[in-house]
């Protein structure tokens, strides 16, 4: 009988590599440059973008806010100085931290520094962003356990960090709070691994489990979906259901962010096959 379970590998298998070529940046809102990682937005579910400002500066930005379910941004190199509604005053977002921006949460970006660069991951693909020029921030009020969509505003210092094991065994990984924050809708995590190791995921059932690479590299053996390498500054999208042999250089560091937070294992996906 043919293989046709619906946790058979398939096409949300994304690899973005940084150096594939140079046309991947394009321009957009207040001066930043943009490279799209997941340019097939898995059925216009989800975006991933590697976000830079090359001169750095003021920011001709404005307060705004946007109508996403889900958005994160993690800065991986330079740093931004943010103000959001009812979160105290600005700070600088710096390298190895990140924000979770619960829905509509008002907020606007004043400056950056030259070379900073971010990842941004948010739910849905396209989502409406809209400037509000009544309110002016920082806000007097401090509220940080305001619930905005029912999510709460994070900021991840990682300098503040504790490290703790990972869902796989071999690595560290440093929780963001997002998980919390957001009730268990998503989780963004850095993971790495100070040896060699060589672990068996045997695959999710949830909507995304996105990866960027920071430092180091890993390595994908998924068989009939091949042998991938991936570099700092790559990143893929494991899709549902796809099981594979990660191999992680000695020195890897990434970026995983998953929907929802705790992925359900794929043996909860029913399988034709077995029939
Ligand atoms: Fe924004």
């Amino acid at each position: 009988m043919p293989d046709v379970s619906i946790d058979s590998p398939n096409s949300g298998f994304v690899i973005s590599r940084l150096n594939s070529t140079n046309d991947a940046w394009y321009v957009g809102r207040a001066g930043m440059e943009y490279r799209d990682l997941i340019p097939g937005r898995l059925g216009g579910r989800f975006i991933a973008s590697h976000i830079r400002i090359p001169d750095g500066g003021e920011t001709q930005d404005y307060v705004h806010y946007h109508k996403a379910r889900f958005q994160m941004i993690y800065c991986k190199s330079g740093w931004a100085r943010l103000v959001y509604e009812d979160q105290g005053p600005p700070f600088a977002l710096e390298a190895g931290d990140c924000v979770l921006q619960p829905p509509e949460i008002r907020h606007r970006v004043l400056e950056s520094s030259a070379g900073l660069e971010v990842i941004e991951v948010a739910c849905p693909a396209e989502y409406e962003t809209r400037a509000d020029h009544e309110l002016p921030l920082p806000t007097r009020d401090v509220l940080p356990e305001r619930l905005f969509g029912g999510q709460r505003f994070v900021r991840h210092r990682a300098r503040e960090a504790s490290w703790g094991p990972w869902r796989l065994d071999g690595f560290e990984s440093r929780d963001t709070g997002v998980a919390a924050a957001t009730n268990g809708l998503a989780s963004a995590r850095i993971v790495k691994a100070k040896s060699t190791v060589t672990a068996i995921d045997h695959g999710h059932a949830g909507d995304l489990l996105f990866l960027f690479i920071l430092h180091g590299e890993i390595r994908i053996d998924s068989g009939w979906q091949g042998n991938h390498q991936l570099l700092a500054g790559d990143s893929c999208v494991i899709p549902a259901g796809m099981d594979y042999l990660l191999w992680a250089g000695a020195g890897l560091e990434m970026l995983e962010v998953s929907l929802p937070a705790e992925l359900p294992q794929r043996s909860s996906l029913v399988s034709y096959s077995s029939l």
